[in-house]
């Protein structure tokens, strides 16, 4: 890294606390987030020209969903090189150059790793399913069947069986995902050796770190035993937990630990805290892994108390919780909390107050809405196209994509735009802003403990202290307004806009409020 940036980036942190830790993560699904060719679909160069607007934002890391060579079948999750970057995205430059110009801006970058799978059209798969005696054969999971039925009972994610049988070798191949995803074999060492050596191309070039595609699913029992009827017919992805994934894991770690204050962010994708927090290990495996628990919470202050203290006790104090309301699988969390302005405002506060490190998926900040996407017009496998719909720039139509744009833009584009919000004092992107600019000036935000206190139903409240700084949150999830104290504290961060210094211990519904203690007057004269 050039020097100007070293200087840049570790006055963000101290020598203890890791980077990471502090760190507010932003996705960039790079299709829709910003077509720098003017091509219909996002790419690096649109990425790059846009580093300014992220800078102001206040993020500290982005991490692009896929931007490798790929037919595109699950949108870059079916890669066919891992040392490469796919044409609509640009090439090998368009990477240094974001690399290079995010650095001078403070700003690291995280890519996407896709370790379980590759495509089919991938040439270790294609050579693999050429004959049984092929090179690469035992590069994937092939096995005979049981009487003409795959060899086991998994479900793939998008539907069918995990298995598909291959009519030229007479075996099937495993996919937890599409039949054009063939699973890796990871127990084999040549392919430990190639898929590390990919991690190694990218971080020789200076990249960040990774976020690590369904790394819970790498490691596979040999034996492929059925999944236990308990699970139902529940697709394999939502439940694999193999033990041996985790030695796995610390040879990944092992080589990104080659490198200085790299980071690894596991998608783990268990709906289970205690199963979740193996997957740090003894601070030898991952980083960071998700927890997807919080993309199931309703707007309910119920369900937020238990997540809370669920991850604050599943986690315990050494493994580090991450934050997330939206990405590119899940219906945004404006549109699952009914469309509310309101609850989107109250949920920024509450995403970047909790004790983590929190993922904003590129547009929440505009308080950007699904768009609709009729059935007969979806393109994504697991119809998730709504949630990817591009970020409108400008308030007028093309709203900044003056090539067309690949999906429909969400409801309000013109409204919910970059331009409109820059413009607009209070806006969702304004608050987004303030919030970050808060947390960044607070220890407590940042790096303090997290204790919940006791509250009116409806309400959440916690307070976040470190050495000497404390600040309440407070989150009211109720549709009455609601008293919780702390009347004369100050209001660094009200989610509902208009000027507020002084808190009068009242919260409206679905507001939420950062308070810090009141301080003392100077005395007049
Ligand atoms: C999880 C990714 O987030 C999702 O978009 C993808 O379809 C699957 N993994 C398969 O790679």
């Amino acid at each position: 890294m050039p020097e100007a940036l070293d200087a840049h980036l570790a006055a963000a942190t101290s020598a203890e606390t890791p980077w990471w830790r502090r760190a507010v993560f932003y996705q960039v699904y790079p299709r829709s987030f910003r077509d720098g060719n003017a091509d219909g679909v996002g790419d690096l160069a649109g990425i790059t020209s846009s580093l300014g607007y992220l800078e102001q934002l206040g993020i500290d890391a982005i991490w692009l969903s896929p931007i490798y060579p790929s037919p595109m079948r699950d949108f870059g999750y079916d890669v066919t090189d891992h040392c490469a970057v796919d044409p609509v995205f640009g090439g090998l430059a368009d990477v240094d150059l974001l690399v290079d110009r995010a650095h001078a801006s403070g700003i690291r970058v995280l890519l996407d790793w896709v370790p379980n799978h590759t495509s089919d059209l991938h040439p270790w798969f294609v050579e693999s399913r050429r004959s049984r005696d092929a090179r690469t054969r035992d590069w994937y999971v092939w096995r005979d069947g049981r009487d003409g039925a795959p060899p086991n009972n998994w479900r793939a994610a998008f539907g069918g069986p995990a298995w598909t049988w291959d009519e030229k070798t007479a075996q099937w191949y495993l996919h937890l995902f599409l039949p054009e995803q063939p699973d890796l074999n990871w127990d084999n060492p040549e392919v430990r050796a190639a898929m590390t050596g990919t991690l190694r191309f990218w971080l020789d070039r200076g990249i960040d770190g990774f976020r690590i595609d369904v790394v819970h699913c790498i490691g596979k029992d040999p034996l492929l035993p059925d999944q236990p009827p308990e699970f139902g017919d529940v697709d394999r992805a939502g439940v694999h937990d193999h033990p041996g994934t985790h030695e796995l894991i610390r040879e990944i770690r092992s080589v990104v630990d080659e490198y200085d204050d790299r980071v690894i962010v596991g998608e783990v994708n268990l709906r289970d805290t205690i199963r979740i927090a193996a997957y740090y290990g003894a601070g030898d495996e991952l980083h960071l892994a998700f927890n997807f628990l919080s993309l199931d919470a309703r707007w309910d202050e119920r369900d937020w108390r238990a997540l809370v203290r669920t991850v604050g006790e599943g986690l315990g104090d050494s493994a580090w919780p991450t934050w997330v309301l939206s990405n590119h699988d899940t219906p945004r969390h404006r549109t699952r909390y009914g469309g509310s302005e309101r609850r989107a405002r109250a949920a920024a506060v509450l995403l970047l107050s909790l004790r983590g490190s929190p993922f904003v998926y590129a547009g929440e900040e505009l308080g950007m809405d699904d768009a609709a996407v009729a059935i007969a017009d979806r393109l994504d496998p697991g119809g998730r196209d709504g949630c990817r719909a591009p970020i409108p720039w400008t308030s007028e139509r093309p709203h900044g994509w003056p090539g067309g744009h690949w999906l429909p833009f969400p409801p309000e584009a013109g409204a919910r735009s970059v331009e409109a919000q820059l413009a607009e004092e209070g806006s969702m992107l304004d608050l987004y802003r303030c919030i970050l600019a808060n947390r960044r000036g607070s220890p407590a935000l940042r790096d303090g403990s997290l204790v919940l206190l006791d509250a009116p139903p409806g309400v959440l409240l916690f307070e976040r202290a470190y050495e000497e700084d404390r600040r309440v949150v407070a989150v009211c999830f109720a549709d009455e307004p609601r008293a919780v104290g702390y009347d004369g504290w100050e209001v660094d961060i009200a989610s509902t806009p208009g000027p507020r210094r002084r808190f009068n211990g009242k919260l409206a519904p679905d507001e939420a409020v950062i308070l810090s203690r009141p301080r003392r007057r100077r005395p007049r004269g």
